[in-house]
């Protein structure tokens, strides 16, 4: 970019200045050719050198550090960075939003983790409320400890289908509203809340038997969604959760109210004032008038036990949007505190999923998604010759699956709703993560180039093939970009875009009949390209399959 000082120069000003530019600049052995055209000044790039350097790296597949030892990743202050994700609600359902956040998060920890950080994946489990309340009263009447070791999450869910018939109302309510229902219900029926009450009392106060049926509910959950995340290829550090933070909440009250900030509303809850005039006309309630704390304080009290525990150097949230101003607020009385770390938080929001319904309906269990997806592209694979010479066609199509609903999720900008599309997703051809893993699965079908000597190199006339090069050379700006605002979409639009240009260069350059030292570059091109794509992909959280 020419220096205008704020006047916009003439074009021929621009001409002439590139042109002075040019005639200043010497060529060497890196650049062979420096040029002025129309105002842009152009570099020529020693041709052979450029592709040596370019394919220096890629010695062997699973080449797993192409391009992350650039030095466009030396200012990055790498440090500890704790990602928290998924966080479903114990006894509610798991839906699309945490889908969303259990990917992103996943993505957003490998992508730190690839550029050198170090990461800590935790899990928060909404894991109390009265929820629990209702559970535990509707589980003292209608549960069976039998049922609930056999087919847990599907026991717990039929429990509460009880409680809606028990209440003499809508069975045909759409079972995704079943825990909303039974809120709903308990405020009609009296029996049922005050038994729900009574039961989450006896949960506040520690009380045995209740105690004990909620670790229950809790450990069945969590290895529930253990297999779901294993499916996925998911694992965390660490599952935390509301409920282990209810005495640290209690406290953290406390200082509020020694340091002046605890403020009392009309309604005798007990506030924060948040207005940049300290009018009250803004505030966030952290305790109730019963003495009870709230999710913000106990996020509150879980922020400040982390910074403690795990002395993270930033902390990521992801998700949905709906939660951006919870997120903020939290941030805002963590500073007002004297908290600064707060400054290093940060929350990922995401828009909503629209329509994810499965051939049976709506959707319940994430694991459905998860056997859908499967399902389908088993379908779709089962015309492929491949598919009857492989071992085990059920778990490619798993992977395949899981990596069509990973890059539809990760198309576009996070903050975005989408329409959840089961053809499109599925596509073979199209913009899809079975493009992506086809195109692997091509690459992967070439012999492997394991000498580290390049120096043979293919005929100038090889356009295309430097285009090729050079786009995979922009990988590490492309990870650059996604860790500066988090979002996949860079990446995955980057993997789509090889994988085009890997299919015509499939076509261009072909291996077989080429003379020895063209095939052996053309080789090593295939070689690397793979590579970068399978590393890509992994950091998206694909798993890459060798044959489909
Ligand atoms: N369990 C919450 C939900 O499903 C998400 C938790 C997000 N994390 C947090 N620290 N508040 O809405």
């Amino acid at each position: 970019m020419l220096r205008t000082n704020g006047l916009l120069p003439s074009s021929g000003d621009i001409k002439l200045q590139a042109e002075n530019l040019a005639a200043q600049l010497k060529p060497d052995s890196l650049v062979e050719d420096i040029s002025a055209d129309h105002g842009v000044v152009s570099f020529t790039v020693n041709r052979k050198l450029f592709v040596q350097k370019m394919l220096e790296p890629f010695g062997k597949q699973g080449d797993e550090k192409f391009g992350l030892n650039s030095e466009l990743f030396n200012n990055l202050k790498r440090g500890t960075t704790l990602v928290e994700y998924s966080s479903p609600n114990i006894a509610k359902k798991f839906h699309a939003g945490h889908l969303r956040s259990t990917i992103i998060g996943n993505f957003i920890a490998n992508l730190k983790q690839s550029l050198g950080y170090n990461v800590i994946r935790m899990n928060y489990l909404g894991d109390w409320g009265m929820q629990f309340g209702l559970l535990g009263a509707g589980f003292g009447q209608f549960g069976c400890q039998e049922r609930l070791k056999q087919n847990p999450l599907q026991h717990l869910f039929e429990v509460s289908l009880h409680i809606c018939v028990k209440t003499d109302e809508l069975f045909y309510v759409c079972v995704l509203q079943v825990y909303v229902q039974m809120n709903k219900e308990a405020e009609h029926n009296e029996n049922l809340k005050h038994a729900a009450q009574d039961f989450f009392r006896q949960l506040e106060q520690q009380e045995c038997q209740a105690v004990s049926l909620w670790q229950q509910f809790r450990e069945i959950t969590v290895n529930e969604y253990q297999q779901v995340y294993k499916r996925l290829g998911i694992h965390f550090d660490i599952y935390s959760g509301e409920s282990c933070h209810l005495d640290q909440a209690q406290k953290v009250v406390q200082q509020l109210q020694s340091q002046g900030l605890l403020k009392t509303s009309e309604r005798g809850t007990g506030v924060v004032d948040l207005s940049p005039d300290g009018d009250m006309s803004s505030v966030c309630t952290v305790l109730r008038s019963n003495g009870t704390t709230l999710y913000i304080t106990r996020d509150l009290a879980a922020a400040i036990d982390r910074k403690l525990t795990y002395h993270f150097d930033e902390m990521i949230y992801v998700t949905d949007k709906s939660q951006s101003n919870h997120f903020q607020q939290l941030f805002q009385i963590l500073l007002a505190m004297g908290h600064s770390w707060a400054e290093r938080c940060q929350h990922v929001p995401f828009g909503l999923v629209q329509g994810m319904k499965t051939r049976t309906g709506e959707v319940v269990f994430l694991e459905d998604v998860l056997d859908e997806a499967r399902a389908r592209m088993l379908d779709n694979m089962s015309q492929s010759k491949t598919t009857k010479e492989m071992d085990d066609p059920e778990d490619t199509a798993e992977k395949v699956g899981i990596s069509a609903l990973i890059v539809q999720d990760f198309k576009g900008p996070l903050q975005s709703d989408y329409k959840f599309d089961w053809d499109r997703m599925l596509q073979a051809q199209g913009d899809t993560g079975v493009f992506l893993q086809y195109t692997h699965t091509r690459l992967c079908s070439y012999p492997l180039i394991i000498s580290h000597v390049v120096s043979i190199f293919a005929p100038h006339s090889e356009k295309r093939k430097k285009k090729d090069l050079r786009f995979v050379c922009s990988y590490d700006e492309v990870l650059y970009q996604s860790a500066q605002d988090l979002q996949p979409k860079h990446l995955v639009n980057f993997l789509l875009k090889l994988c085009h240009l890997i299919a015509f260069a499939h076509r261009q350059l072909p291996v077989k009949g080429s003379p020895q030292d063209v095939a052996q570059a053309r080789l090593r091109l295939f070689n690397g390209a793979c590579s970068v794509l399978a590393n890509g992909m992994r950091i998206l959280g694909i798993t890459p399959v060798d044959k489909m």
